[in-house]
């Protein structure tokens, strides 16, 4: 394995999980109205995943010898709660990539490769959630798509 290049993009896993961890937190804060209820618990609880990947992902960096990154990506914003979902079923899906290619990169080092598939897993599963919770958000506000979500998709 190219550790350097193992690093660099472990890096660019944790920036991307320091921006789940901003953008799940503000779509918490800003969630309202009747969506409140079911969504505020769940937006926090993703910001609160994102923090422990990117825990368990800057502890590896360090191990490797690099040094965790403090960057983040541009947070999307939205007050509008299916944009909000849209935004983090695109953020979700970035984050399957991320760790595929990730994968990759550490295939010939069997312990990072289990770490990761452990976390891919858990970020297949974020999008398989936001998947069923997008469609069910359109079937109750007889919403379209938004051209974001036919993006991604
Ligand atoms: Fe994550």
């Amino acid at each position: 394995m190219d550790k350097q290049k193992a690093i660099d993009k472990l890096n660019e896993i944790l920036k991307h999980e320091w921006t789940g961890v901003a953008q799940y937190s503000q779509q918490g804060f800003l969630v309202r109205g009747l969506w409140r209820e079911p969504y505020a618990k769940m937006f926090f609880e993703s910001a609160e995943e994102c923090f422990r990947h990117a825990r368990t992902i800057g502890e590896k960096i360090v191990a490797l010898g690099g040094v965790p990154t403090l960057e983040r990506n541009t947070v999307k914003q939205s007050t509008d709660v299916r944009e909000m979902l849209e935004h983090a079923l695109e953020f979700e899906r970035t984050a399957v990539e991320h760790y595929r290619e990730a994968l990759d990169i550490c295939a010939d080092d069997r312990p990072l490769v289990v770490l990761l598939e452990d976390l891919i897993l858990e970020e297949q599963e974020g999008v398989d959630e936001l998947e069923k919770l997008v469609r069910e958000h359109q079937a109750a506000t007889g919403a379209q798509p938004s051209q974001a979500q036919e993006k991604v998709g």
